[in-house]
């Protein structure tokens, strides 16, 4: 009980450092082609950049998919050797980026190019910036620990989701803690980035599904977070907007290229808006799930976002209801609670649209403890959220999920 209250007190002291650091952190904004094709005009600037090898980083499926070869060869044709490493799994650990490292030494590769979703993405980044500080990937983990800015990099993502082609940070796991390390460096940022349609129209629908509710879940989580600024606000009502308007396209016609185009902006816009304000209760819960019963990272979110909005119905009522008029679900003239209601019931009916599955296999009472701790530990000082939840809480929430049933 009395952990309870310290906790929040040395919580909000430790945020109000951050908040002063997340303020000095610049946020670079890598240069961003869009549309058909753009994956072919990123290796063409690779090219001029002059590059002799290219490390490309990815996944098995990707590259059975055939995904990487036509830009591997555009590469080649451009002059720029390229080597592939496709050992990205998802939610990758430490040896998966040591694994990629190594390749890039040998080979004496003088760019990376990452093709994939936030797994291959984050792989490519800390590898990136291990090489050039001449550290261990785990050496980097936490704030600012490298001196020198990243090895040359550039990415294709093949999700609409996490929005790491923007964001400051990479997430490595460890392989046998299960615990979700984070780097946070401007340095791992992209120099340039591609969001081609016609790569991710390639996308399962529940890939589809589980990845735009991760830009979802970075939205709103950065809506409401007491560090959301009128910058983020730009980019988060943007986002929500655009995900309530085209991930159901997205998902019914993986072809349609407008939901597409929308879906990878969105990601995005979550990704810059994230960068100022960091996550939530939603993500510290669903690493859990993540790391304990190996969820995949949207789903999770999908799974437990439900219960944190409703927990956070009134004390974040005022923001909900103003997302819920920019996004033309409610009048000025409604109530806030009834606004904020409006909010509520939309993200709830899009989640019961998509092709989420929620229950959650394996399930068990006896992991919540350790899971809440790990939790609070990743929450409490790290995320501006608009109201704590003590262990008895988020141990409520894992229960609730529990119960649910396979749909
Ligand atoms: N750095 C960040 O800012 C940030 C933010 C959020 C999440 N993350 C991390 O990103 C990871 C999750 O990334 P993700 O959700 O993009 O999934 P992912 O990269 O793990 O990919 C999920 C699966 O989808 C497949 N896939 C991807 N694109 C495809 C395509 N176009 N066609 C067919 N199959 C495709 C992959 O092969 C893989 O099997 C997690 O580790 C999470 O912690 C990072
Ligand atoms: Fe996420």
């Amino acid at each position: 009980m009395i952990a309870d209250l310290i906790t929040p007190v040395r919580a909000k002291a430790q945020l109000a450092a951050l908040k002063l650091v997340t303020k000095l952190i610049p946020s670079p904004i890598p240069n961003t082609l869009l549309g058909a094709q753009s994956r072919f005009r990123l290796a063409e600037h690779m090219a001029h950049f002059g590059f002799k090898r290219v490390l490309l980083v990815t996944d098995d499926v990707l590259f059975k998919l055939g995904v990487i070869s036509p830009i591997a060869e555009h590469l080649n044709e451009l002059g720029v050797e390229t080597v592939v490493y496709s050992g990205v799994t998802p939610d990758p650990g430490f040896g998966v980026v040591e694994n990629g490292l190594e390749i890039l030494r040998h080979n004496g590769c003088d760019a990376v190019l990452a093709i994939g979703g936030g797994s291959s993405i984050d792989a490519a980044k800390v590898l990136a910036l291990a090489a050039s500080n001449h550290k261990t990937p785990k050496q980097l983990v936490g704030i600012l620990k490298a001196r020198k800015r990243s090895l040359p990099l550039f990415v294709i993502p093949t999700t609409a989701g996490t929005g790491s082609e923007v964001t400051i940070g990479a997430v490595i796991s460890d392989e046998v803690t299960h615990v979700k390390n984070l780097v946070i460096d401007p340095k791992v940022v992209p120099l340039a980035a591609a969001l081609d349609p016609e790569i991710t129209a390639g996308m399962p629908k529940s890939v589809t599904a589980d990845t735009g509710i991760d830009a979802l879940t970075h939205c709103l989580e950065s809506w409401i977070s007491d560090f959301s600024t009128p910058e983020t606000e730009f980019y988060s009502g943007a986002g929500v907007k655009l995900i309530f308007k085209y991930l159901e396209q997205a998902c019914e016609n993986g072809q349609n290229y407008e939901a597409r185009d929308a879906m990878a902006l969105a990601a995005n816009y979550g990704g810059l808006a994230l960068n100022k304000t960091a996550l939530g209760y939603v993500h510290a819960i669903a690493h859990q799930l993540g790391t304990q019963y190996g969820v995949p990272h949207g789903r999770a979110n999908a799974i437990v976002l439900p219960h944190i909005l409703e927990l956070n119905r009134h004390s974040a009522q005022a923001r909900m209801a103003a997302l819920a008029r920019l996004c033309d679900l409610a009048t000025d003239t409604e109530a806030d609670s009834e606004a904020a209601d409006k909010l509520i019931q939309r993200v709830n009916a899009l989640l019961a649209a998509m092709p989420i599955e929620r229950a959650v296999q394996g399930i068990d009472e006896k992991h919540f403890s350790v899971m809440a701790d790990a939790a609070m530990k990743e929450a409490h000082g790290t995320y501006a959220v608009p109201m704590y939840m003590n262990k008895k809480e988020i141990i409520g929430v894992m229960r609730t999920i529990s119960k649910q049933t396979a749909r």
